[in-house]
C-alpha cells in the first residue's frame, strides 16, 4: 500500500534521510522506532507530502506519489496526525473533528463518520461542544486521531500518539490502535513506548540518523539483542 524506494530528505542544505526503502502492506500496522531527532517524523512527513524528497520515490497503492501536494494524498486515502497534536485550541472537539474532512468523498461520508469516531472515542462525544484547549493531554490526543479519521483514510500516519501521556492513558491510546485495525485501516505509527509498540505492530523499522537499520517482525525485534539494550531497558 505504501513503498519507499531510496528515500532522502534534507532540510535546506542539512541531510537527514538516506535511502530509506519501506513497505506498509494493506492491513498491516508497522512501526518506525528509533531515537530522537532519527528521522521517524521526517519518514511520516514525506509520505504524506508536508515535506518534499531529495530523491527517491514514494509509492501509495501502486501510484508514484512522490513531492505530490498534500492535499492529493489526503484525497487518495491518507491521513497524517502529526506529533504534538496541533489541534485549534480555540476551537471545540467538534469543530476540530469537522477539519479532518478535507475531500470529497470524505464530506459526503463525514456525518457517519462522525458517529464512527464518536463510537470510538465516547469521550470526545462527551465532550464535543467543549474547547479543544480546554481538555486533558490524552484527550486531545484522542481528538487528534479522531480528526485523522475524519479523513476516512485507507492509511493512517501516527507520529508518536502516546507522547507525553499518563501510562493508563497510553494504555487506552494503544487499545483504540487496536480498535482501528479491526475497522481494516493500514496504520503506519512511529512511537517511543516501544515494548507496548511491538504488542500492537505486525513489523517493525528502525532507524537511526536517517538510515533504516533494521527491519522485522515485532517478534523478532522483541528478541532481538540490540533492540532489548537500546529501546526495551534489557
Ligand atoms: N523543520 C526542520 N528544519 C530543520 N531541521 C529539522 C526540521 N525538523 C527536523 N529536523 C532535523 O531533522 C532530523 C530528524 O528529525 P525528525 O524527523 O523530527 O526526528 P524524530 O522524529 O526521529 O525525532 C533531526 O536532526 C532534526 O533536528
Ligand atoms: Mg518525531
Amino acid at each position: 500500500m505504501l513503498k519507499f524506494e531510496k528515500v532522502s530528505v534534507s532540510y535546506g542544505r542539512a541531510p537527514v534521510l538516506f535511502d530509506i526503502d519501506l513497505e506498509v502492506a494493506q492491513g498491516e500496522v508497522v512501526a518506525i522506532l528509533g531515537s530522537n531527532g532519527a528521522g521517524k517524523s521526517t519518514t511520516l512527513r514525506v509520505a504524506s507530502g508536508a515535506v518534499s524528497s531529495r530523491a527517491g520515490q514514494v509509492w501509495f497503492d501502486g501510484a508514484e506519489i512522490t513531492n505530490m501536494p498534500s492535499h492529493q494524498i489526503v484525497a487518495r486515502g491518507m491521513a497524517h496526525c502529526p506529533e504534538g497534536r496541533r489541534l485549534f485550541s480555540g476551537l471545540t472537539v467538534e469543530q476540530n473533528l469537522h477539519l479532518g474532512v478535507r475531500s470529497k468523498s470524505a464530506r459526503k461520508v463525514a456525518p457517519a463518520t462522525l458517529d464512527d469516531v464518536y463510537t470510538v472515542f465516547p469521550i470526545l462525544k462527551e465532550r464535543r461542544n467543549q474547547l479543544a484547549g480546554s481538555m486533558s493531554g490524552g484527550e486531545q490526543q484522542m481528538c487528534a486521531i479522531g480528526r485523522a479519521l475524519m479523513a476516512k483514510p485507507r492509511l493512517l500516519l501516527l507520529d508518536e500518539p502516546s507522547l507525553g501521556l499518563a501510562p493508563i492513558i497510553i494504555q487506552e491510546v494503544f487499545e483504540v490502535i487496536r480498535q482501528i485495525r479491526q475497522t481494516g485501516v493500514t496504520v503506519l505509527i512511529v512511537e517511543q513506548n516501544v515494548s507496548q509498540t511491538l504488542d500492537v505492530v505486525d513489523r517493525a523499522y528502525v532507524i537511526e540518523r536517517g538510515r533504516v537499520v533494521l527491519e522485522g517482525t515485532a517478534i523478532e525485534m522483541k528478541n532481538d539483542k540490540n533492540v532489548q539494550r537500546a529501546y526495551l531497558g534489557a
